[in-house]
């Protein structure tokens, strides 16, 4: 607020717990040069119609799965994301799930809270050790290289797949071999989604990806809930065909109290908070703001993803 009041703006918030109906969106924004958006806040071409003064979009976020940004650029709104500044943090919270998952902490630390700890057993909530095993890294961009660094301090070996093989100064880096999905799956002891969500991304991780899984694994998700059918996770995880889930993103978001998801004792699921320490939602915010002003100013904003398209459109 401080970045946006700087720099003139007329600022109007939307200051409720829950994200705004479309119709509210557009009564708020009414007239607006530019908006700041959450990734529960849905751009596409209607909104850019009924929003015709737009010039900007800056999303609090690295994905941008929420906005259509083709037809952001072919009406000439500049989108920008906040890359880089949640990159460690997400990171870490990756691996604070594969932990939960490995170790059993969720449900060993609600059994002392429900009173249900009684002694110290040789046989009590036995888990699984991760150092020394195998890690598959689906998604090899920023968040996925700053897994696999963390990998090296248990003395994992580190497999990952992409859409293409990364150059070798960034695989020696990390010590990291290129294989196909499916070998992946076959291969690894934990399995961690770092993709984007699009087209294809979306159901990547389905029923027959989950049966190559070694029934002793873990799958992870701090990406979007969507690249994994929770239909089939359901099943495999009901079946014992996997060792357990960690989930930060679920599809659908929120997972309602309900949801047979929930009901899985070797889940761990989160509120999609891998990004949430008090520095980075800081640091976030203030890049979504910078943004934000440099866009309406007309000056090339620190992280768009179609400024350079724009000005080459003219
Ligand atoms: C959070 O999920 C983000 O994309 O920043």
């Amino acid at each position: 607020m401080r970045i946006l009041e700087r720099a003139g703006l007329d600022v109007t918030v939307w200051s409720h717990e829950l994200p705004p109906t479309r119709e509210e969106l557009v009564h708020l924004a009414s007239g607006a040069d530019g908006l700041l958006t959450l990734l529960t806040d849905r751009v596409d071409s209607a909104l850019l119609e009924a929003l015709p003064n737009l010039r900007a979009v800056s999303n609090m976020a690295v994905g941008y799965d929420n906005i259509d940004v083709h037809a952001c650029t072919a009406r000439g709104v500049v989108v920008c994301t906040t890359p880089d500044v949640l990159t460690e943090t997400t990171a870490d919270f990756t691996w604070a799930l594969i932990f939960a998952v490995a170790r059993r902490v969720c449900e060993a630390a609600a059994d002392v809270r429900a009173g249900r700890w009684r002694t110290w057993e040789p046989l009590g909530y036995l888990g699984l050790d991760i150092a020394g095993k195998t890690l598959g890294i689906v998604g090899f961009g920023r968040i996925g290289q700053a897994v696999a660094r963390r990998a090296r301090g248990f003395s994992m070996r580190v497999l990952y797949t992409d859409r293409e093989r990364r150059p070798a100064e960034v695989e020696e880096a990390v010590q990291a071999t290129f294989v196909p999905l499916d070998d992946l799956l076959r291969e690894s002891d934990v399995v961690t989604l770092h993709v984007p969500l699009t087209p294809a991304t979306r159901g990547l991780i389905g029923a027959p990806q989950l049966a190559l899984m070694k029934r002793t694994s873990i799958l992870i998700n701090t990406a979007r809930g969507a690249v994994v059918d929770t239909q089939a996770l359901v099943r495999a995880l009901e079946e014992r065909r996997l060792w357990g889930a960690g989930l930060d993103v679920t599809d659908p978001e929120p997972i309602p109290p309900e949801h047979p998801l929930l009901r899985c004792p070797n889940a761990v699921v989160t509120p999609h908070i891998a990004s949430a320490s008090e520095h980075t939602r800081s640091r976030m915010a203030e890049l979504a703001a910078e943004n934000l002003v440099a866009a309406l100013r007309g000056e090339r904003p620190p992280k768009s993803l179609n400024w350079d398209q724009l000005w080459t459109k003219g």
